[in-house]
Protein backbone atom coordinates (compact mmCIF):
# COMPACT_ATOMS: atom_id res chain seq x y z
CA UNK A 1 0.00 0.00 0.00
CA UNK A 2 1.64 3.66 -1.03
CA UNK A 3 0.65 6.63 0.80
CA UNK A 4 1.76 9.56 -1.80
CA UNK A 5 -0.37 12.31 -1.51
CA UNK A 6 -0.51 15.87 -1.38
CA UNK A 7 2.90 16.33 -2.80
CA UNK A 8 1.65 17.69 -6.04
CA UNK A 9 -1.42 19.24 -5.25
CA UNK A 10 -1.13 22.83 -4.65
CA UNK A 11 -3.79 23.02 -1.89
CA UNK A 12 -3.87 27.27 -1.92
CA UNK A 13 -5.59 26.93 -5.44
CA UNK A 14 -8.44 24.99 -4.21
CA UNK A 15 -11.61 25.69 -1.43
CA UNK A 16 -11.60 22.74 -0.41
CA UNK A 17 -9.01 19.19 -1.14
CA UNK A 18 -11.49 16.03 -1.53
CA UNK A 19 -8.88 13.70 0.12
CA UNK A 20 -10.26 9.89 -0.17
CA UNK A 21 -7.17 8.54 0.75
CA UNK A 22 -7.95 7.28 4.37
CA UNK A 23 -10.38 8.52 7.26
CA UNK A 24 -7.55 9.04 8.89
CA UNK A 25 -6.63 12.22 7.19
CA UNK A 26 -9.52 14.13 9.18
CA UNK A 27 -8.93 16.89 11.12
CA UNK A 28 -10.21 18.17 14.67
CA UNK A 29 -12.92 20.44 14.37
CA UNK A 30 -13.78 23.28 16.65
CA UNK A 31 -16.14 21.41 19.78
CA UNK A 32 -12.96 18.75 19.15
CA UNK A 33 -10.37 21.24 20.12
CA UNK A 34 -12.31 22.83 22.94
CA UNK A 35 -12.62 19.72 24.56
CA UNK A 36 -9.06 18.64 24.03
CA UNK A 37 -8.25 22.63 25.55
CA UNK A 38 -10.63 22.11 28.54
CA UNK A 39 -9.49 18.41 29.67
CA UNK A 40 -8.56 17.60 32.88
CA UNK A 41 -5.45 15.77 33.19
CA UNK A 42 -3.12 13.85 35.95
CA UNK A 43 -0.07 11.53 35.50
CA UNK A 44 -1.61 8.51 33.81
CA UNK A 45 1.04 5.97 33.90
CA UNK A 46 0.44 6.86 38.06
CA UNK A 47 -3.29 5.93 36.83
CA UNK A 48 -4.22 9.81 37.43
CA UNK A 49 -5.46 11.28 34.44
CA UNK A 50 -9.14 11.26 34.86
CA UNK A 51 -9.85 11.85 31.36
CA UNK A 52 -7.62 8.99 30.14
CA UNK A 53 -9.83 7.02 33.34
CA UNK A 54 -13.19 8.26 31.77
CA UNK A 55 -12.23 7.06 27.89
CA UNK A 56 -11.02 3.67 29.31
CA UNK A 57 -14.06 3.14 31.58
CA UNK A 58 -16.43 4.64 28.43
CA UNK A 59 -14.73 2.53 25.59
CA UNK A 60 -15.26 -0.83 27.99
CA UNK A 61 -18.81 -0.45 28.60
CA UNK A 62 -19.61 0.48 25.18
CA UNK A 63 -18.02 -3.18 24.05
CA UNK A 64 -19.28 -4.95 26.82
CA UNK A 65 -15.86 -5.73 28.77
CA UNK A 66 -14.28 -5.26 31.62
CA UNK A 67 -11.77 -2.19 31.54
CA UNK A 68 -9.68 -0.88 29.12
CA UNK A 69 -6.51 0.64 27.60
CA UNK A 70 -5.53 3.71 26.24
CA UNK A 71 -2.62 3.43 23.66
CA UNK A 72 -1.08 5.35 21.10
CA UNK A 73 -1.92 3.64 17.78
CA UNK A 74 -4.01 0.47 16.25
CA UNK A 75 -0.23 -0.61 16.00
CA UNK A 76 0.16 -0.41 19.34
CA UNK A 77 -2.91 -1.81 20.60
CA UNK A 78 -2.74 -5.08 18.25
CA UNK A 79 0.78 -5.23 19.48
CA UNK A 80 0.25 -4.92 23.01
CA UNK A 81 -2.66 -7.14 22.42
CA UNK A 82 -0.91 -9.96 20.98
CA UNK A 83 2.24 -9.40 23.52
CA UNK A 84 -0.23 -10.47 26.27
CA UNK A 85 -2.25 -13.34 24.83
CA UNK A 86 1.47 -15.09 23.10
CA UNK A 87 4.11 -16.10 24.71
CA UNK A 88 7.68 -16.59 22.71
CA UNK A 89 7.28 -19.97 20.38
CA UNK A 90 3.49 -19.57 20.30
CA UNK A 91 1.08 -18.69 17.15
CA UNK A 92 -1.61 -16.81 16.28
CA UNK A 93 -3.99 -16.99 13.10
CA UNK A 94 -5.42 -14.46 10.97
CA UNK A 95 -6.56 -13.44 7.67
CA UNK A 96 -3.51 -13.03 4.96
CA UNK A 97 -4.64 -9.28 4.53
CA UNK A 98 -5.70 -8.51 7.99
CA UNK A 99 -3.85 -5.36 9.54
CA UNK A 100 -2.34 -7.41 12.39
CA UNK A 101 -0.15 -9.50 9.99
CA UNK A 102 0.17 -7.87 6.86
CA UNK A 103 0.56 -4.16 7.71
CA UNK A 104 2.06 -3.69 11.52
CA UNK A 105 6.14 -4.52 9.93
CA UNK A 106 5.88 -7.53 11.47
CA UNK A 107 6.10 -6.40 15.44
CA UNK A 108 4.72 -9.18 16.75
CA UNK A 109 7.08 -11.72 15.17
CA UNK A 110 10.11 -9.35 15.77
CA UNK A 111 9.43 -8.05 19.10
CA UNK A 112 7.78 -10.77 20.46
CA UNK A 113 9.09 -14.13 18.93
CA UNK A 114 5.34 -15.05 17.50
CA UNK A 115 4.82 -17.10 14.94
CA UNK A 116 2.13 -15.93 12.31
CA UNK A 117 0.17 -18.52 10.63
CA UNK A 118 -2.05 -16.26 7.65
CA UNK A 119 -5.16 -17.91 5.87
CA UNK A 120 -6.53 -16.92 2.22
CA UNK A 121 -9.45 -14.56 2.99
CA UNK A 122 -12.18 -14.72 0.76
CA UNK A 123 -13.94 -12.11 -1.30
CA UNK A 124 -15.33 -10.25 1.56
CA UNK A 125 -12.17 -10.49 3.83
CA UNK A 126 -13.75 -13.44 5.80
CA UNK A 127 -12.12 -16.70 7.22
CA UNK A 128 -13.81 -19.90 7.97
CA UNK A 129 -14.43 -22.06 10.87
CA UNK A 130 -13.08 -24.76 8.82
CA UNK A 131 -9.97 -23.05 7.81
CA UNK A 132 -9.40 -21.93 11.59
CA UNK A 133 -10.29 -25.88 12.79
CA UNK A 134 -7.45 -27.12 10.28
CA UNK A 135 -4.75 -24.74 10.98
CA UNK A 136 -4.42 -25.18 14.80
CA UNK A 137 -1.97 -27.37 15.57
CA UNK A 138 -1.96 -30.92 16.73
CA UNK A 139 -0.13 -30.97 19.99
CA UNK A 140 3.86 -31.82 18.80
CA UNK A 141 6.45 -30.43 19.96
CA UNK A 142 7.48 -30.03 15.93
CA UNK A 143 5.11 -27.01 15.89
CA UNK A 144 4.55 -23.70 17.54
CA UNK A 145 1.51 -23.55 20.21
CA UNK A 146 -1.54 -22.57 18.64
CA UNK A 147 -2.75 -19.58 21.31
CA UNK A 148 -4.80 -17.00 19.00
CA UNK A 149 -7.32 -16.06 16.55
CA UNK A 150 -6.93 -12.64 15.18
CA UNK A 151 -9.82 -11.30 13.45
CA UNK A 152 -11.08 -8.45 11.83
CA UNK A 153 -14.02 -6.19 11.62
CA UNK A 154 -14.59 -4.35 9.37
CA UNK A 155 -12.01 -6.00 7.04
CA UNK A 156 -11.41 -3.79 3.92
CA UNK A 157 -14.61 -2.03 4.55
CA UNK A 158 -16.40 -4.87 4.52
CA UNK A 159 -18.73 -6.26 7.31
CA UNK A 160 -17.65 -9.28 9.22
CA UNK A 161 -21.25 -10.89 10.57
CA UNK A 162 -21.64 -11.60 14.13
CA UNK A 163 -22.87 -14.96 13.43
CA UNK A 164 -19.76 -15.78 11.50
CA UNK A 165 -17.29 -14.05 13.91
CA UNK A 166 -19.47 -16.22 16.77
CA UNK A 167 -18.92 -19.53 14.60
CA UNK A 168 -15.05 -18.67 14.74
CA UNK A 169 -15.01 -18.04 18.20
CA UNK A 170 -16.36 -21.35 19.10
CA UNK A 171 -13.52 -23.31 17.16
CA UNK A 172 -11.36 -21.39 19.16
CA UNK A 173 -12.75 -21.89 22.63
CA UNK A 174 -13.42 -25.65 22.05
CA UNK A 175 -9.62 -26.12 21.32
CA UNK A 176 -8.83 -23.29 24.40
CA UNK A 177 -7.68 -20.63 22.01
CA UNK A 178 -8.16 -16.73 22.65
CA UNK A 179 -9.86 -14.41 20.25
CA UNK A 180 -8.59 -10.76 19.26
CA UNK A 181 -10.53 -8.63 17.19
CA UNK A 182 -9.18 -5.83 15.78
CA UNK A 183 -11.85 -3.57 15.36
CA UNK A 184 -10.21 -0.73 14.30
CA UNK A 185 -13.86 0.48 12.32
CA UNK A 186 -15.87 -1.84 14.61
CA UNK A 187 -18.33 1.50 15.48
CA UNK A 188 -18.58 1.28 11.36
CA UNK A 189 -19.48 -2.17 11.65
CA UNK A 190 -22.30 -1.29 14.44
CA UNK A 191 -23.68 1.27 12.18
CA UNK A 192 -23.99 -0.72 9.01
CA UNK A 193 -25.40 -4.06 10.85
CA UNK A 194 -27.52 -1.82 13.32
CA UNK A 195 -26.16 -3.22 16.51
CA UNK A 196 -24.70 -2.23 19.41
CA UNK A 197 -21.06 -2.01 19.38
CA UNK A 198 -21.02 -4.80 22.60
CA UNK A 199 -22.85 -7.29 20.26
CA UNK A 200 -20.43 -6.84 17.18
CA UNK A 201 -17.37 -7.36 20.52
CA UNK A 202 -18.86 -10.24 21.91
CA UNK A 203 -16.86 -12.87 19.55
CA UNK A 204 -13.82 -11.96 21.33
CA UNK A 205 -11.53 -11.78 24.75
CA UNK A 206 -9.99 -8.66 23.63
CA UNK A 207 -10.91 -6.23 21.18
CA UNK A 208 -8.71 -2.94 19.60
CA UNK A 209 -11.06 0.15 19.02
CA UNK A 210 -9.42 2.57 17.19
CA UNK A 211 -10.71 6.31 17.48
CA UNK A 212 -8.53 8.42 14.81
CA UNK A 213 -9.74 6.50 11.91
CA UNK A 214 -13.89 7.33 11.02
CA UNK A 215 -14.35 8.44 14.43
CA UNK A 216 -11.87 11.40 13.15
CA UNK A 217 -9.89 11.87 16.54
CA UNK A 218 -6.25 13.03 15.82
CA UNK A 219 -4.69 9.92 18.20
CA UNK A 220 -5.88 6.99 20.20
CA UNK A 221 -7.12 3.38 20.28
CA UNK A 222 -8.60 1.63 23.40
CA UNK A 223 -7.68 -1.99 24.09
CA UNK A 224 -10.33 -3.16 25.87
CA UNK A 225 -10.70 -7.07 27.75
CA UNK A 226 -11.39 -8.66 31.27
CA UNK A 227 -9.37 -6.81 34.38
CA UNK A 228 -6.56 -9.56 34.69
CA UNK A 229 -6.07 -9.08 30.60
CA UNK A 230 -5.89 -5.38 30.42
CA UNK A 231 -3.39 -5.33 33.63
CA UNK A 232 -0.79 -7.54 31.65
CA UNK A 233 -1.83 -5.49 28.78
CA UNK A 234 -0.47 -2.28 30.77
CA UNK A 235 2.50 -3.71 31.60
CA UNK A 236 2.73 -4.69 27.63
CA UNK A 237 1.94 -0.88 26.80
CA UNK A 238 4.60 0.15 29.35
CA UNK A 239 7.01 -2.11 27.80
CA UNK A 240 6.71 -0.66 24.55
CA UNK A 241 7.19 2.83 25.68
CA UNK A 242 3.54 3.19 25.22
CA UNK A 243 2.78 4.91 28.74
CA UNK A 244 1.74 8.61 28.63
CA UNK A 245 2.03 11.34 31.05
CA UNK A 246 -1.01 13.99 31.00
CA UNK A 247 -2.65 12.39 27.91
CA UNK A 248 -6.30 13.59 28.99
CA UNK A 249 -5.85 16.35 26.21
CA UNK A 250 -5.51 13.23 23.64
CA UNK A 251 -8.45 11.15 25.65
CA UNK A 252 -10.76 13.81 25.54
CA UNK A 253 -10.74 14.47 21.78
CA UNK A 254 -11.39 10.47 21.30
CA UNK A 255 -14.21 10.74 24.00
CA UNK A 256 -15.59 14.09 21.90
CA UNK A 257 -15.42 11.13 18.93
CA UNK A 258 -17.55 9.16 21.34
CA UNK A 259 -19.74 10.99 21.99
CA UNK A 260 -20.27 13.18 18.58
CA UNK A 261 -19.20 10.93 15.75
CA UNK A 262 -20.60 7.40 16.25
CA UNK A 263 -24.50 7.92 14.82
CA UNK A 264 -22.86 10.40 11.82
CA UNK A 265 -20.70 7.08 10.25
CA UNK A 266 -24.32 6.39 8.40
CA UNK A 267 -23.61 9.44 6.57
CA UNK A 268 -20.17 8.07 5.52
CA UNK A 269 -21.86 5.06 4.48
CA UNK A 270 -24.71 6.95 2.31
CA UNK A 271 -21.90 9.08 0.69
CA UNK A 272 -19.64 5.98 0.03
CA UNK A 273 -22.65 3.87 -1.70
CA UNK A 274 -23.71 7.56 -3.67
CA UNK A 275 -19.74 7.34 -5.03
CA UNK A 276 -20.04 3.47 -5.86
CA UNK A 277 -22.97 4.33 -7.65
CA UNK A 278 -21.26 7.25 -9.51
CA UNK A 279 -18.60 5.88 -10.90
CA UNK A 280 -20.46 2.60 -11.79
CA UNK A 281 -21.10 4.25 -14.75
CA UNK A 282 -17.24 5.06 -16.09
CA UNK A 283 -16.41 2.43 -18.77
CA UNK A 284 -13.49 0.31 -18.23
CA UNK A 285 -13.28 0.99 -14.70
CA UNK A 286 -13.90 -1.75 -12.20
CA UNK A 287 -15.80 -0.69 -8.97
CA UNK A 288 -16.32 -2.78 -5.70
CA UNK A 289 -18.76 -1.84 -3.26
CA UNK A 290 -18.92 -2.27 0.42
CA UNK A 291 -21.08 -1.75 3.27
CA UNK A 292 -19.65 1.05 5.25
CA UNK A 293 -16.98 3.76 3.89
CA UNK A 294 -15.09 2.09 1.79
CA UNK A 295 -14.95 2.30 -2.29
CA UNK A 296 -12.10 0.25 -4.58
CA UNK A 297 -11.64 1.31 -7.87
CA UNK A 298 -9.40 -1.02 -10.46
CA UNK A 299 -8.70 1.86 -13.29
CA UNK A 300 -6.69 -0.13 -16.32
CA UNK A 301 -2.74 -0.16 -15.63
CA UNK A 302 -2.30 3.11 -18.37
CA UNK A 303 -5.15 4.92 -16.87
CA UNK A 304 -3.74 4.93 -13.22
CA UNK A 305 -1.38 7.37 -13.00
CA UNK A 306 -3.11 9.70 -15.08
CA UNK A 307 -6.54 9.48 -13.02
CA UNK A 308 -4.41 10.51 -10.31
CA UNK A 309 -3.20 13.44 -11.96
CA UNK A 310 -6.57 14.47 -13.72
CA UNK A 311 -8.11 14.05 -9.99
CA UNK A 312 -5.00 16.18 -8.58
CA UNK A 313 -5.16 18.58 -11.12
CA UNK A 314 -9.23 19.38 -9.51
CA UNK A 315 -8.33 18.95 -5.95
CA UNK A 316 -8.77 15.48 -5.54
CA UNK A 317 -6.67 13.44 -4.11
CA UNK A 318 -6.60 9.29 -4.35
CA UNK A 319 -3.81 7.24 -3.46
CA UNK A 320 -3.50 4.99 -6.23
CA UNK A 321 -2.75 1.83 -5.29
CA UNK A 322 -2.01 -1.38 -7.01
CA UNK A 323 -4.00 -3.81 -7.65
CA UNK A 324 -6.83 -1.51 -6.43
CA UNK A 325 -7.17 1.41 -4.84
CA UNK A 326 -9.32 2.34 -1.98
CA UNK A 327 -11.45 5.55 -1.86
CA UNK A 328 -12.47 6.19 1.79
CA UNK A 329 -15.70 8.68 2.87
CA UNK A 330 -14.72 10.51 6.32
CA UNK A 331 -15.89 13.19 8.31
CA UNK A 332 -14.42 15.86 6.60
CA UNK A 333 -16.16 14.43 2.53
CA UNK A 334 -19.36 16.34 1.76
CA UNK A 335 -21.94 14.83 -0.28
CA UNK A 336 -21.17 17.69 -2.50
CA UNK A 337 -17.43 16.49 -2.75
CA UNK A 338 -18.79 13.21 -3.70
CA UNK A 339 -20.71 15.13 -6.52
CA UNK A 340 -17.47 16.55 -7.77
CA UNK A 341 -15.46 13.39 -7.48
CA UNK A 342 -18.38 11.98 -9.82
CA UNK A 343 -18.25 14.69 -12.16
CA UNK A 344 -14.06 14.50 -12.17
CA UNK A 345 -14.39 10.66 -12.67
CA UNK A 346 -17.08 11.10 -15.51
CA UNK A 347 -15.29 13.59 -17.36
CA UNK A 348 -11.84 11.56 -17.39
CA UNK A 349 -13.47 8.37 -18.28
CA UNK A 350 -15.81 10.47 -21.27
CA UNK A 351 -12.27 12.12 -22.26
C1 LIG B 1 -7.86 -2.55 10.42
C2 LIG B 1 -6.72 -1.74 10.97
N1 LIG B 1 -6.14 -2.12 12.11
C3 LIG B 1 -5.13 -1.43 12.66
C4 LIG B 1 -4.64 -0.29 12.05
C5 LIG B 1 -3.46 0.43 12.66
O1 LIG B 1 -3.78 1.68 13.12
P1 LIG B 1 -2.67 2.82 13.30
O2 LIG B 1 -2.43 3.39 11.95
O3 LIG B 1 -3.33 3.77 14.25
O4 LIG B 1 -1.46 2.18 13.87
C6 LIG B 1 -5.22 0.16 10.85
C7 LIG B 1 -4.71 1.37 10.20
O5 LIG B 1 -5.15 1.79 9.17
C8 LIG B 1 -6.28 -0.58 10.30
O6 LIG B 1 -6.86 -0.23 9.15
Amino acid sequence: MSYAGMTDIDAAAFNRIVDLRSDTVTRPGEGMRRAMAEAEVGDDVYGEDQTVNALEEKVAALLGKEAGLFVASGTQSNLTALLSHCQRGEEYIAGETYHVFAEEAGGASALGGIAAHPLPIDAHGAITPDQVESAIRPDDFHYPVTRLVCLENTMYGHVQPIADQQAIASVARRHGLSVHLDGARLMNAAVALGQPPAAVAACADSVSLCLSKGLGAPVGSVLSGTKDFIARARRIRKMLGGGMRQAGVLAAADLYALENHIDRLADDHANAKRLADGLARCKGLEIEATETNMVFIAPREEDLEPLRAHLAARGIIIAAQRPSTRLVTHLDITAEDIERTIEAFGAFYKG
